[in-house]
């Protein structure tokens, strides 16, 4: 983990109300893994608390990292009107990341900008048997699709891209097909908490790529606490951006 100056290389719409920056940062690029995430200072001196942002792509050669943000609130929409050549201070990579070694078929789970960190999943862990379930609002929303490394089958929820359904409707049906080895899953709660429902009904092994609000992003504050039951349904908490964002579904409680 380092804090470093990065320099925007790019900075332009990638789909309906998304962005999509390249920053270069070699320093984080180095040691980044699928699934972490960068804190990054909104570079206007107004705002102290820095915004969490997934990695959708790295590269250690160019050094550059990839980044799909929502101008939601004041601190993204600065972050997303930057111009190439600014600079902005981020702290990174940051915690766990996916992990897929020894799975040999993955199913890759993304709902809105939640597809962002499952694409750099599938750059990492795709193979030919793997296939990723996209889930988007509507056809103008739709982004990581064409380069994808595997199958992509993607639903929307106003039928202007593919069938009009919940991600999880093409997902249970391939699995009835062919069971994974593994899911790995990031979107809105509501879409995690229905994958892990499917993923420990059927008894397969499932990664989960949570978002909680965020102060310290270093594991610090406690500000991002999640909460874990264990087999004897004893339970603890642990930090979204230092023990995640990145948790087993087996452990992690969606409702608490
Ligand atoms: C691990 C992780 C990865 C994320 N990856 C992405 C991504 O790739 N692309 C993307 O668009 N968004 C991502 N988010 C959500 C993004 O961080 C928030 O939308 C953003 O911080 C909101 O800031 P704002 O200036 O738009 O809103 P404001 O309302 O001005 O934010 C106020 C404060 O609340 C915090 N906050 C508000 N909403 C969230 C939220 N949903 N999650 C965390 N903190 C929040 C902000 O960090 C800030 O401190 C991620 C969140 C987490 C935790
Ligand atoms: S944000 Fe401070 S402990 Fe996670």
């Amino acid at each position: 983990m380092q804090e470093i100056r990065a320099k925007v290389l790019s900075c332009e719409p990638l789909a309906a109300g998304l962005i999509r920056i390249i920053l270069h940062a070699p320093e984080i690029a180095a040691q980044a893994k699928a699934g972490q995430f960068i804190h990054m200072l909104v570079p206007d001196h107004a705002h102290v608390l820095r915004r969490p942002i997934s990695l959708m792509a790295f590269d250690k050669e160019a050094g550059t990292l990839t980044l799909a943000i929502q101008p939601k609130g004041s601190g993204t929409q600065i972050i997303c009107a930057m111009k190439p050549g600014d600079e902005i201070t981020c702290l990174g990579p940051l915690g766990t990341g996916f992990d897929g070694a020894g799975a040999q078929t993955i199913y890759f789970v993304g709902g809105g900008v939640g597809v962002a960190p499952i694409c750099g999943a599938m750059d990492a862990y795709a193979t030919e048997t793997s296939h990723a379930f996209f889930g988007f609002r509507g056809a103008q929303y739709a982004y990581g699709m064409t380069q994808a490394p595997c199958a992509v089958s993607a639903v929307s929820d106003d039928g202007t891209l593919g069938e009009k359904a919940l991600v999880t409707k093409p997902l249970l049906e391939k699995i009835g097909e062919k069971r994974p080895d593994l899911i790995m899953a990031c979107g809105p709660t509501p879409m995690l908490a229905a994958v892990q429902k499917i993923a420990l009904e059927q008894g397969i092994p499932c990664q989960l790529s949570l978002e909680e609000r965020m102060g310290c992003a270093i594991g610090a504050c406690l500000g991002c606490n999640v909460k874990i039951v264990a087999e004897d349904g004893s339970w603890t908490y642990q930090r979204v951006c230092k023990d995640g964002p990145v948790f087993d579904a087996k452990v992690v409680d969606m409702h608490g």
